[in-house]
């Protein structure tokens, strides 16, 4: 096994220290070398979203994203496991796109409060009473609910998903707030559901009034997820990756984050010169996942994920029109 040199543990400890103590990464640590080690002998790659915490994303990942960038990487994977530090509907699609590897998420508790907030019947009942409009389904669903839809999306390309389908109506699902974002983006009539993200639902237009009152001049970056009335008072609207490609082309040196608490984490050691200021919002199904679980799913091959043939046939054509386009 080919152990980390110097060099490479020096940048490993600097981007850990940019978030916590020197102690803190001392505990870390041993885990830490033993997933690297785990990784090689298991043969396998770590995909982290940019939520999870920054002894995951700095410490173990191969790859982070978001959403979409992840789903990619989990199509193109070639080696024999996946194991997914993200919540239980990424780890699916995962499983969608790449049927043939073991696909295992360290917690199966690791749920979302958008995919929770629809059912089969829910989508059905929108069907029928909206005939013949396309169904579009955020990423953060069942494979169950992909099955029932015509094509997928992610908030990075949900605007373009739904301007690529030929009908003037469209029904978007689950979440109502990313479907009323993306509706005063086109000229299509946009069917929504009541899902909410337990995490973006927080945030409200005082919020930002307020920083903006605290620091002058602050950059407001917003995630899709959020009210309307949120995002618009935001300055930039995008994906957790487009927010990072936005970062890195702004002048700000002063950003607030309207996301998930652990993206600022983690951006801090990516971007030291720029001053993050988050009211510190974490979703408790991305904190199920820990460096313990990580380890132990990788030892002994928990928790992996199925998905009966009847379902992945129909929800693995949702998530591949998607992509063929986008
Ligand atoms: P992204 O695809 O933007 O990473 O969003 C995933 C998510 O769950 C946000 O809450
Ligand atoms: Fe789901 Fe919101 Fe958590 Fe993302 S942040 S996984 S949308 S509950």
């Amino acid at each position: 096994m080919l152990e980390m040199n110097r060099q490479e543990k020096q940048i490993l400890q600097s981007k850990l220290l940019a978030t916590m103590t020197p102690f803190e990464v001392e505990v870390h640590w041993p885990l830490i070398e033993e997933i690297r080690r785990l990784k090689k002998e298991k043969n396998a790659v770590l995909l982290v979203h940019h939520y999870q915490t920054p002894e995951i994303y700095h410490g173990v990942a191969d790859f982070v994203g978001d959403s979409l960038g992840l789903s990619r990487k989990a199509a193109e994977a070639t080696c024999d496991r996946i194991v997914f530090c993200g919540v239980h509907f990424m780890a699916e699609t995962a499983k969608l796109l790449n049927p043939k590897r073991k696909v295992l998420i360290p917690d199966p508790e690791a749920g979302c409060s958008l995919s929770e907030a629809i059912t089969v019947e829910d989508v059905r009942a929108l069907k029928a009473k909206h005939p013949g409009a396309p169904v579009v389904c955020y990423v953060n669903t069942t494979a169950a609910i992909k099955a029932e839809s015509d094509i997928c999306c992610t908030s990075s390309n949900a605007v373009k998903v739904v301007d690529s389908l030929k009908s003037d109506k469209v029904i978007f699902i689950p979440d109502e707030y990313l479907g009323q974002n993306v509706a005063r983006e086109t000229n299509k009539e946009v069917i929504t559901h009541p899902g909410h993200c337990m995490v973006h639902e927080q945030f409200t237009v005082a919020d930002i009034d307020n920083y903006r009152q605290e620091f002058p001049g602050i950059e407001v970056i917003a995630h899709p997820e959020c009210k309307p009335d949120v995002v618009q008072a935001a300055d930039y609207s995008g994906s957790t990756s487009g927010m990072i490609d936005h970062i890195a082309q702004s002048k700000s040196k002063k950003i607030m984050l309207i996301t998930e608490c652990s993206m600022s984490d983690n951006l801090r050691a990516k971007f030291p010169d720029r001053d993050f200021q988050v009211p510190c919002t974490f979703c408790p199904h991305m904190k199920k996942i820990t460096l313990e679980k990580v380890c132990r799913s990788l030892k002994e091959d928990v928790f992996e994920i199925e998905i009966p043939e009847a379902i992945a046939g129909k929800a693995r054509l949702a998530v591949q029109r998607m992509l063929e386009i986008f």
